[in-house]
């Protein structure tokens, strides 16, 4: 069996965000080594053997249409990867990054892409529970334009206050809401999430900055120790280990899988929601990952 031929990437025309760094980064490398013509978006120089490699900032609407007008016509695979973590005071430009951007850029290239194509995105791990905001999530999806957006975002203070976790969850209810839609199911277009658990990659340091309430680098690094690590005696993924799953699931080999958030974490969120159903409390997720780490 031929395996570039299984995954169905050779001479295909694949959009990437992100690559210039961690998971990303890994899967443009597995791309280019399954032969797809890969063009690669990120904010900072990307050093990889690329057909084009735009460097954007697709917090900026003016910077993303740039980068659309000079995208193929024909797109076979877009992965949706580039994210920030949610620092206090960057709420809106977290919500920009890490979800308005990838909604957007999906509804301007959905014309593009082929029959049969497929999205995939990084979600997190940290958009576990995205139930909850469903309803509002469906609201900001369901609004027209950016500004519209934007204008939420300023009218909706309080949901955007937890902006990591809030946006992925947004990312998650994204796919979940679009996947039966006329236009990706129309078309078979496949839209998927990962969520990874913990990573070693580029934003580790911002990840254990920002999750620190005094933002010590050293006493967030604990802490995330303590809610993704310390339930399973577990360590950090390397970026290879969700970048390569995330080209399978955007590869011909997941023809039939759409609408799936993949949760690539050792199983940790598979344990909460055991803990979830089998106690009426309704705790959060904080409550219950605290009372799995002591177990
Ligand atoms: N590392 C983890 O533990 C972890 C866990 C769950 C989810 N994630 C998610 O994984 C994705 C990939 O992140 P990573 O962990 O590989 O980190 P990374 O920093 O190594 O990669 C993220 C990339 O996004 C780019 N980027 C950031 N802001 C941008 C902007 N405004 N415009 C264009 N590009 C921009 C960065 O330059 C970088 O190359 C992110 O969406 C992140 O939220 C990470």
């Amino acid at each position: 069996m031929d395996l570039k031929k299984l995954f169905g990437y050779e001479g295909k025309t694949v959009v990437i965000t992100g690559s210039a760094s961690g998971m990303s980064k890994a899967a443009t490398e597995l791309l280019l080594e399954l032969g797809a013509e890969v063009y690669a978006i990120d904010i900072n120089p990307i050093d990889l053997p690329v057909k084009k490699a735009y460097q954007a900032d697709l917090s900026n609407k003016e910077e993303i249409d740039k980068v659309i007008a000079d995208l193929p016509d024909k797109i076979d695979a877009l992965f949706l990867c580039h994210g920030i973590a949610g620092f206090k005071g960057k709420e809106l430009l977290v919500q920009k990054v890490n979800f308005y951007s990838q909604k957007y850029m999906t509804e301007k290239l959905l014309d593009r892409i082929t029959d049969h194509g497929s999205v995939t995105y990084i979600a997190s791990v940290g958009g576990f529970g995205w139930q909850q905001v469903y309803p509002k999530a469906v609201e900001l999806i369901n609004l027209k334009t950016w500004d519209e957006a934007m204008k939420w975002y300023e009218e909706h203070p309080k949901e955007i206050e937890s902006s990591y976790v809030f946006a992925k969850q947004c990312l998650l209810s994204y796919v979940t809401y679009k996947c039966m839609s006329k236009e990706f199911i129309n078309r078979r277009i496949r839209i998927n999430a990962i969520n990874p658990g913990d990573t070693t990659t580029g934003l580790t340091d911002d990840f254990n900055k920002s999750t620190s309430p005094t933002g010590n680098a050293d006493e967030g690094a604990k802490m995330i120790e303590n809610i993704f690590l310390k339930s399973w005696n577990g360590y950090a993924a390397e970026p290879k280990d969700m970048g390569y799953p995330m080209v399978v699931i955007g590869s011909d080999i997941f023809s039939y899988m759409s609408g799936q958030l993949i949760y690539i974490d050792y199983g940790l969120t598979s344990s909460w929601t055991s803990m979830a159903l089998l106690n009426s409390n309704n705790k959060t997720i904080e409550e219950i990952s605290h009372e799995s780490n002591n177990n």
